[in-house]
């Protein structure tokens, strides 16, 4: 892919450091990690030092938004992670589903010898505790919300914005540490980024929106031509590329200017937005296996 039109992504050095600090400082008082990720795009959506931040504490992947995910695609990258020795489990905040199995698995699995220990030594009454981590949008504040079973504020959670730790407790005995901070993308990959810009994890303008619109449809033609067929109700051919099809849907949609000129930018748009709402269906953006975009 050529990524010489893209923009560079700002991130701040001296609050990734800050957020390392405030992650190496806490990760004593919690018992396990729970590590959040999209299940749209489950390497991309990791922060790229999660491994070396969370110092082999136990941890469980948690894969959210598997309601936009392709099942199948959700399933494979289960048992990816399951072979690295993770425990990863499907949920969908919005609705809630999968989250019930989230104490069971944190318990019985990733916790096991900790609950024996304490089980042994007469201390089964201790809460568990597990510290939330995720980069932004990937539904923290939906799933602690989901959690806590009432609505709390959403914090703000950008750079520059200070914000202290809160435990928030749960049922089942077990706290949440919810942390302040963001934990960074991984915005040197840019495959990775625009794969975060096609969910909206970040910001559009990385690259313009018609080429970031061209780029997603090359994608869905290649790995889900049916749906992208259905969608719009347009023949898909092999030669087209991604301004044919972006033509091909704004002609469908009757996005016209003076002239009969199709309007680009308006299908870009509406081909982001239904994706990111889901009406172009289930849909993953990379398999365990590393499929190219
Ligand atoms: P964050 O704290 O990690 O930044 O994420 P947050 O919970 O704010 O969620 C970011 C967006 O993702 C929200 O949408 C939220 O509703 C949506 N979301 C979270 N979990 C799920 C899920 O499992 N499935 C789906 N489909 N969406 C999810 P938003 O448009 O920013 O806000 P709103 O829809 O809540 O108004």
């Amino acid at each position: 892919m050529d990524n010489n039109d893209m923009k560079t992504i700002q991130w701040f050095p001296g609050h990734m450091a800050k957020t390392r600090r405030a992650i190496a400082a806490n990760l004593k008082l919690v018992d396990a990690v729970a590590e959040l990720i999209d299940a749209r795009t489950p390497l991309s959506s990791r922060n790229p030092e999660i491994d070396s931040l969370t110092a082999k504490k136990p941890r469980i992947i948690i894969m959210n938004k598997c309601d936009l995910a392709d099942s199948n695609a959700t399933s494979a990258w289960i048992n990816y992670f399951r072979n690295q020795g993770i425990t990863a489990l499907a949920v969908d905040c919005k609705s809630g589903k999968g989250l019930n199995k989230l104490m069971p698995a944190l318990k019985n699995e990733v916790l096991a010898e900790l609950m024996e220990k304490r089980q042994r030594s007469g201390m089964t009454g201790a809460p568990v505790r597990m510290m939330i981590l995720g980069i932004p949008n990937v539904g923290k504040s939906s799933l602690i919300n989901r959690l806590a079973g009432s609505k709390r504020t959403k914090v703000e959670d950008r750079p520059g914005v200070t914000r202290v730790k809160q435990w928030v407790k749960l049922a089942d005995n077990t706290e949440l540490l919810d942390m302040p901070g963001v934990l960074w993308p991984k915005f040197e990959d840019q495959s990775a980024a625009i794969r975060l810009a096609f969910t909206g994890a970040i910001s559009d303008d990385i690259l313009d929106i018609e080429t970031l619109a061209m780029k997603l449809l090359v994608f869905l033609s290649e790995n889900y031509p049916q749906s992208l067929a259905e969608r719009y109700k347009i023949d898909l051919s092999d030669d087209d590329d991604g301004l044919a099809l972006l033509e091909k849907i704004g002609k469908k949609r009757g996005m016209v200017i003076s002239g009969g000129e199709i309007n680009t930018e308006r299908a870009a748009i509406t081909v982001l937005d239904e994706f990111r709402s889901g009406k172009l269906g289930k849909i993953t953006l990379e398999m365990p296996e590393g499929k190219a975009l």
